[in-house]
């Protein structure tokens, strides 16, 4: 039997929206993952929902949230300690599981709310609180739940990540690439929270907490920007061999946890330094695990109400189930290689011109007159072939850009 799963949408803005969005976009896979029918049966919030898809549903009064018993799911994203703090409680203490993208509330509150979601029997999950679209929480409190975790290094800011990378690659200003990173919703409403590392350093708090259980007030940690950063320091970190991103780093060493969020020179060996634009990465000292590395999109609508789904699905009770599994079954008939469509590098005997002519999206590396190198993205190796039938194909091999 099919039974509805009621949900309540706290806050709807970026993420709130988003999450009704990519509810109704992946709704199949979302409720045959759960195996049974997930339904927004509310909205709340302050603005006027006339307008939107969810009018029928809008309300602007918690506690018709809260006196609804058949409401078991609270997705708390309205940002700020409170009222989110005492909404989150509530409905905690009513038998609802919270989940949240609130890192302000989850790295200040996130004690009270795990032990009073413990003691009720349901739960206050905050996958979405912490790196955007990368399951770090799932995977420190899944797959590494048996290995000593000794250090966690993080870049954990979309926007300074943004800022940091669109000034050094393309010279903008700090203030044009702050415009465009709140343009793209990956700052705080109010960035300063982002440019000051306090959103970094509540999120290090947070991983903290799930790491070895203390959680540190955010206070109490030494919290570097980047707004002190000058074009010598990034100049240095490049003769260095580096590049300068705001780190966040955790690290247990003797029972003593120590927390920072600095600029940092990473080095080009290090894996981290990969991370550029509003990518996050974190990489855990694992123990016998050794070294591992998440990377993603760390802000943004979707990114970040994807994480929310995730720990809906959690909360709906998926992994009571058999549903982890998305139903294997036998496929025998697959799409033949020529007719995928990859991108490929192309050395090819001709000039750029002709190539242009036929393939107008080639993004050239090199050229000469009768010779030229090329990435083609989105293309099948078929309709590749037929474009360039009547040039010489010096090399042509599948290419990851
Ligand atoms: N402002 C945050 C960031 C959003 O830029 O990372 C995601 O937590």
């Amino acid at each position: 039997m099919i039974n509805i799963i009621n949900i309540a949408i706290l806050g709807f803005g970026n993420i709130g929206s988003g999450v009704a969005d990519v509810l109704k976009r992946n709704m199949a896979l979302v409720n045959s993952a759960v195996g049974d029918e997930i339904y927004i049966k509310y909205v709340l919030d302050k603005r006027d929902l006339s307008q939107t898809p969810y009018a029928d549903r809008a309300v602007h009064d918690f506690e018709t949230i809260l006196s609804d018993d058949s409401v078991s799911i609270v997705c708390e994203m309205l940002g700020g300690t409170q009222p989110a703090y005492d909404y989150s409680m509530a409905a905690l203490k009513a038998g609802k599981s919270v989940i949240t993208s609130n890192k302000e509330v989850v790295a200040r509150f996130g004690i009270n709310l795990v032990k009073a979601a413990s003691e009720n029997g349901v739960y206050y999950l905050y996958e979405a609180s912490v790196g955007g679209a990368i399951p770090i929480v799932r995977t420190m409190k899944g797959a590494l739940i048996g290995t000593e975790i000794n250090r966690i290094d993080g870049i954990l800011n979309g926007t300074t990540n943004y800022i940091l990378t669109r000034m050094h690659d393309c010279s903008l200003s700090f203030d044009d690439a702050l415009s465009e990173a709140r343009r793209l919703g990956y700052a705080e409403t109010n960035p300063t929270a982002d440019i000051s590392g306090a959103d970094s350093c509540r999120k290090i708090c947070i991983l903290a907490a799930v790491a070895w259980g203390a959680m540190v007030p955010s206070e109490l940690v030494h919290c570097e920007g980047i707004t002190d950063i000058t074009t010598e320091d990034e100049e240095f970190a490049r003769s260095c061999g580096g590049v300068l991103k705001l780190v966040a780093t955790a690290k247990k060493v003797n029972e003593v946890i120590s927390l920072c969020v600095t600029p940092c020179v990473v080095l080009s060996g290090n894996p981290i330094a990969s991370a550029s634009e509003a990518f996050n990465a974190v990489k855990i000292d694992a123990g016998d695990m050794g070294n591992i590395m998440l990377y993603g999109m760390g802000a943004g609508k979707y990114p970040t109400a994807s994480a929310i789904i995730s720990d809906m699905i959690y909360a709906a009770g998926m992994r009571d189930k058999h549903h982890s599994e998305r139903g294997w079954y036998d496929l025998s008939k697959v799409a033949e290689y020529a007719d995928i469509r990859y991108a490929w590098c192309v050395l090819a005997q001709t000039s750029s011109d002709e190539i242009a002519s036929v393939l107008p999206k080639a993004c050239f590396l090199s050229r000469s007159d009768d010779e030229c190198t090329f990435i083609c993205e989105d293309i099948s190796l078929k309709e590749l072939k037929e474009k360039m039938s009547e040039m010489t194909v010096k090399k042509l091999i599948r290419a990851l850009v």
